[in-house]
């Protein structure tokens, strides 16, 4: 007999992210261009906020969904940052993006459903539509790595959830309110459940951030402290929506999580109530960091339209030259990890320093030099 354990089909569909190889591969002096995380420190007031609530003994388990005061001040944020009128009871407080992510997808799709998504898109959509037993369908961006909205509209028919990521990772595209609001309310018409992921929304150069739940009331939003205040390895984000998604969500949650860890919960409150000063401080950084990269990477001979968004270029070259920028000593990540339409593609993180940027544009300037 057999005794090895065995593993649902569901499971084994998923491949394991073919971002960190990249990492195991690179030579030990390679400068790291591959990473989506900041590069700052927490800032102070939320570090101190997280070590007071330590010791004022705010270290037991909380609400399932979350801390009360952190969910009434993250319905405040988006009042003030979004326009957007969610009831604390309306957000379930999650171990960050992702797992807000994988509790709305299980809560919305049934087996074959269909859930579409932008690909090339964040590697979690395909992955957790497929956990959640749904039949996840790649959305093609246009050549410029925006959605094209006549395209996605003939695709809904039919489908579950339409996932909208904007600013993208890893294409740093920022969609116009005006096409968020077409995908928005033909989703409405549809009956497509909306989920849009916002975790970059801090990050625009130039643009205005466009919030999906503006314009419709099937619309589940995601979002983070991660990115926002250099708190990725906290583990705290949230998904607000409408009433009868999250009373239902809860569930999932509750039995995978029980709640988010109360600690990062008082740092949330602390960065929510705390002004965004240390967020613009990042931004005007990136902003920089952005020019440099865009810059030398023109000047070296990619040809590609600036992205205004997030903290990444998605930049067309052969595979050949994607090897070559390895070899060389720069991480960056293959456009294949991101789905299946951007096999020419690298993506370049700028959450890196501007000397690390400075060398790695020098590094690469050996590998195209003829
Ligand atoms: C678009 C996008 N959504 C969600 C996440 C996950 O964020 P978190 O670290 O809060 O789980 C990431 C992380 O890279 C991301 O790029």
């Amino acid at each position: 007999m057999d005794t090895s354990p065995r593993i649902s089909q569901r499971v084994q569909d998923v491949e394991m992210s073919g971002i960190r190889k990249f990492f195991q591969e690179a030579r030990p002096d390679a400068i790291n261009l591959g990473i989506g995380q900041p590069d700052f420190p927490t800032p102070d007031h939320i570090k101190d906020a997280a070590i007071d609530a330590i010791h004022r003994n705010l270290t037991g388990y909380t609400f399932n969904t979350g801390v009360y005061e952190l969910r009434e001040a993250i319905c405040a944020k988006f009042e003030r940052e979004n326009a957007i009128a969610y009831t604390p009871e309306q957000v379930i407080v999650t171990a960050g993006a992702g797992e807000a992510l994988f509790i709305a997808m299980t809560t919305l799709v049934d087996e074959g459903d269909r859930v579409l998504f932008p690909d090339p898109g964040f590697v979690s959509y395909e992955a957790c539509a497929v956990l959640a037993g749904g039949r996840p369908e790649g959305v093609a961006l246009d050549e410029t790595l925006h959605l094209d909205v006549e395209a996605c509209k003939e695709q809904m028919d039919g489908a579950k959830v339409f996932i909208l990521n904007s600013p993208g990772n890893p294409t740093g595209t920022v969609e116009d309110a005006e096409t968020i609001r077409a995908i928005v309310e033909y989703a409405d018409d549809a009956g497509v459940t909306v989920i849009s992921d916002e975790v970059y929304e801090h990050f625009i150069y130039g643009k205005e951030h466009a919030s999906a739940a503006r314009y419709g009331e099937n619309v589940v939003t995601v979002n983070a402290t991660s990115k926002t205040y250099a708190m990725t390895g906290w583990r705290l984000g949230y998904m607000a929506g409408p009433a009868e998604v999250v009373s239902q969500a809860v569930k999932v949650h509750q039995y995978c999580q029980t709640c988010a860890t109360s600690i990062s919960q008082y740092a949330a409150l602390a960065a929510y109530t705390g002004g965004n000063n240390c967020v613009q401080v990042m931004k005007d950084e990136y902003a920089k960091r952005r020019e440099i990269l865009y810059d030398g990477l023109k000047r070296l001979g990619f040809d590609f339209p600036k992205p205004e968004g997030a903290f990444y270029m998605f930049v067309p070259m052969s595979r050949e030259m994607f090897r070559a920028i390895i070899d060389a000593g720069v991480v960056i990540i293959p456009g294949d990890a991101f789905g299946n339409n951007a096999d020419n593609y690298g993506r370049f993180s700028y959450a890196a320093s501007r000397e690390h940027i400075n060398e790695a544009l020098n590094r690469i300037s050996s590998v195209t030099r003829v």
